[in-house]
């Protein structure tokens, strides 16, 4: 009879940075991983440096920087969980060649987003944050110039992805016509117009929202051109990224009167903390709404972020499915309870695989089951056994020469 092993989970040290919600410590503990260390704060160098080193699985935020020199001291870790929507903070190359992959949580605030968007699409189009700027100084201004409901106005969307498309929704649902841009082609919901071009979308909309990624071809995407060719009287927000839209140029646009009114969350040059100060040149106008990039940062959108990072963490863990590691080679697979289960992630060099499977055969030891994914630096090889474990089996895949890491599951 086949013996049932099972993963030590209290073995596996978890460890949690900057005020992680509690939803990603109750999904770990309700998996059975009891062994977590959750910190409110992000911990200096030398700390982090400590912490990491105890390690198998490092969830942190935006704040804590994952380098490289860090990382060639986390000789336990095996995973890492960017509870964010960016990974910028990790050394994602270096972790991929170390075997570690990395996670995140791309659409858990998409809604937050969305929801920001169309506030501030009603608020820009009634002229509410120059009404609000004078009464907060005594003055009142009371009169309709300058303010419009947003039902029949046109949206236009560049950025048709997941924040885009459910601006569309909802902008549909206020009874907006909505058109949008996007290199690629995407399934219009509801009534959404595709336009074929960039200025075709400039040209018909009242309202222009960014939903684009940082790219060489997204950065400075909106400047003098761009702006001239937006309907005068206009609005414009960012809650993308702040290298798409050129300051400069909106701030002539502004005070031409071309652009009618502006709201931006993102900026090219940002606050690295609250305490750092915020200096932009749209301060000047009171028809510009300023958020410190807080698109995405509701309650809800940080307990989604903590149980759906989690979740992929434990998963990998579990099983070793990679499928959503933002650094690594994907493979989706889900336990299976009668077999004992051997991760092998290795330099993509020709005969190390079958080196892999002669450690089994050589036993005698029947795969049942093998799945193989590479890229140009790395192969990851999950190899299902039925036979009773041999204990010598874990060194030897180890000892195999371009052998990253190897772990025994089940
Ligand atoms: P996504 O990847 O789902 O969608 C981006 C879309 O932009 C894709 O459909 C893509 O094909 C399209 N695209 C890429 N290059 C383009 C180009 N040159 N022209 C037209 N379309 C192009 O991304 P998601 O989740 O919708 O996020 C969009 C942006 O929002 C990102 O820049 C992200 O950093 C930002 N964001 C901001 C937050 C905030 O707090 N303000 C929070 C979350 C995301």
């Amino acid at each position: 009879m086949v013996k049932k092993y099972s993963l030590n989970k209290e073995k596996i040290k978890v460890l949690l940075l900057e005020g992680i919600h509690k939803s990603a410590t109750d999904f770990f503990l309700a998996n059975g991983y009891t062994n977590i260390e959750s910190l409110s704060y992000a911990p200096d160098e030398a700390e982090l440096q400590e912490k990491v080193r105890q390690a198998s699985i490092v969830g942190i935020r935006s704040r804590t920087h994952l380098t490289k020199e860090l990382l060639q001291t986390a000789e336990k870790l095996f995973t890492i969980g960017c509870f964010s929507i960016g990974t910028n903070q990790v050394d994602g190359r270096i972790a991929k060649l170390m075997g570690i992959p990395v996670f995140n949580a791309p659409f858990s605030n998409t809604r937050s987003v969305a929801e920001l968007v169309i506030a501030e699409c009603i608020l820009l189009m009634r002229n509410i944050p120059v009404k609000n700027a004078a009464a907060h100084k005594g003055k009142w201004l009371k009169s309709a110039s300058n303010s419009f409901e947003v039902r029949d106005k046109n949206i236009g969307i560049i950025g048709y992805g997941h924040i885009g498309s459910q601006v569309s929704i909802l902008a549909e649902s206020l009874g907006m016509n909505v058109y949008y841009y996007d290199i690629v082609k995407k399934l219009s919901l509801g009534k959404a117009v595709a336009c074929s071009s960039l200025e075709e979308l400039l040209a018909v909309s009242h309202i222009v929202t960014l939903h684009v990624p940082e790219t060489q071809h997204t950065r400075k995407m909106i400047g003098e051109r761009e702006l001239a060719l937006m309907r005068r009287g206009s609005c414009l927000l960012n809650l993308a990224r702040g290298s798409v839209v050129v300051i400069p140029a909106l701030v002539e646009a502004l005070k031409s009167g071309h652009i009618l009114g502006a709201a931006l969350d993102v900026f090219p040059e940002e606050p690295t903390s609250n305490n750092d100060p915020f200096i932009s040149e749209l301060q000047q106008f009171d028809n510009v709404i300023l958020s410190p990039h807080v698109g995405g940062s509701t309650m809800e959108a940080q307990e989604k972020i903590g149980t759906e990072v989690a979740e992929k963490l434990v998963h990998y863990s579990d099983t070793g499915s990679s499928i959503g590691a933002t650094n690594f080679v994907q493979i989706s697979l889900q336990p299976n309870r009668n077999v004992q289960r051997f991760l092998h992630i290795h330099k993509n060099e020709p005969g190390i695989l079958k080196e892999v499977n002669y450690v089994f055969t050589s036993k005698g030891i029947n795969i049942a089951a093998e799945y193989l994914q590479t890229d140009n630096d790395i192969g990851y090889v999950i190899i299902d056994t039925d036979s009773k474990l041999d204990s010598t089996i874990l060194p030897e895949l180890k000892s195999i020469e371009g052998t990253i890491r190897v772990r025994m599951l089940f």
